[in-house]
């Protein structure tokens, strides 16, 4: 193999050889028992497939094209994508919002200029929580701004961490997740902003995994709260919401300031019509579904509950999203591997996505899963 290859080769190889390697799944199954039995997605509404969003599309399509032609400071900006900001805008209680390609850009782009040096006039002081998503990272580490990690959702640790960085003049920043994607747990968002207030911090959440799914009318673990303007909210449009794409719910002057120093906005195609045509009309229906989120958190209880008594470690999950952490990365690819044979598709997470020696299998919920459908998982999970 010729000598530059050979590097990517070796590290393929080295990953091989302690079960770290990933592989694409076999393409979906369209099947209605095999989608059925699928908890490895993150459709927690069951809106992916609706005809309304497909039919959303279309419409959009019809009136604005398929592509947006560019971004959106040139030629990609059409009053679809100003319509729906303004709708994100009234529903999180923010002054402004911004949509984005991908949640993952949303979190690189806008952490990374958040951050900027030559914007506070020094480094910044960044606490982030320590399971916080590869994305945050990646907008950290694209700033160059250390992070100090407190342990996972505890805020006393949180606390004596800012306590003692009290007299530090360096601009502050908190970054948690609302919901966490990997363990389905949640922040406490209200002492969260307390705290960032106490300590004149900007706060930002991440709302992946809460949007659709959490707040008196589905949008967030933040929707019932009382945005502070230094209270910055992130979410993706690509999980309960069905779709794709990721959008941030600010203070005006953030979003004018994102519009004009985030790389991932400013040099990125805006999202296309169609896409931004079906998540609107995804957001619209999510008040609409009340029912589907009572009894997808019932049924994720009882999930856990079942679960518990099989002897299974569903750890601090109180959502939708349960781990079944196993601990050993081989151990987590041959119960995936043994359910698979079953009919069950399950995510097999695996470090770094995880800490060392808490590999997991992760179950998605969603509201097409029935209680038939749980309990013949937690029979096959005995059997592994
Ligand atoms: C917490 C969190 N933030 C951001 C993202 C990225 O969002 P997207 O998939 O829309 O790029 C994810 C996706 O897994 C996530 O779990």
């Amino acid at each position: 193999m010729n000598n530059l290859l050979r590097h990517y080769a070796e590290t393929l190889e080295a990953l091989a050889s302690q079960d770290l390697l990933r592989k694409l799944p076999a393409a979906a199954q369209a099947e209605p028992l095999a989608r059925r039995m699928d908890f490895s997605g993150n459709d927690y509404l069951g809106l992916a497939s609706r005809q309304e969003l497909v039919d959303a599309a279309q419409e959009a399509g019809r009136l604005y094209g398929a592509g947006s032609t560019g971004s959106r400071l040139l030629s990609g900006n059409t009053p679809l994508h100003e319509a729906f900001e303004a709708r994100i805008a009234q529903d999180k209680g923010s002054e402004a919002a911004l949509i984005f390609t991908s949640g993952y850009q949303a979190n690189a782009a806008c952490i990374a200029a958040l951050l900027d040096q030559h914007t506070l006039g020094s480094e910044p002081l960044v606490f982030a929580d320590r399971l916080n998503h590869a994305s945050m990272h990646l907008g950290c580490a694209l700033a160059e701004a250390r992070q100090v990690r407190y342990r996972h959702l505890d805020l006393e640790h949180l606390a004596e961490l800012l306590e003692k960085h009290k007299a530090d003049k360096r601009p502050k920043f908190i970054l948690s997740e609302t919901v966490f994607g990997m363990d389905g747990d949640r922040a406490d968002v209200v002492a969260l902003q307390e705290l960032s207030l106490a300590h004149g911090a900007l706060l930002y959440l991440d709302e992946a995994h809460a949007t659709g799914l959490f707040g008196p009318r589905g949008y967030g673990l933040t929707e019932a709260l009382d945005l502070a303007p230094t209270t910055f909210v992130m979410g993706t449009l690509s999980k309960a919401v069905g779709v794709s794409g990721g959008y941030v719910a600010c203070a005006r002057v953030l979003r004018d300031y994102i519009v004009n120093k985030a790389g991932g906005f400013i040099f990125s195609t805006a999202p296309s019509p169609l896409v931004v045509g079906a998540a609107l009309r995804a957001w619209e229906m999510l008040p609409g579904l009340s029912a589907q989120r009572e009894q997808l958190q019932e049924n994720a209880a009882w999930l856990r509950a079942s679960l518990g008594l099989a002897g299974f470690n569903t750890g601090t999950s109180s959502t939708h999203i349960v781990p079944v952490i196993l601990g050993d990365a081989d151990r987590t690819l041959r119960a995936k591997a043994r359910l698979a044979e079953l009919g069950i598709t399950v995510s097999a997470v695996r470090p770094p996505t995880v800490p060392q020696g808490t590999s997991r299998l992760r179950l998605g919920l969603s509201a097409a899963h029935s209680r038939e459908d749980l309990a013949a998982l937690v029979e096959a999970m005995k059997g592994l």
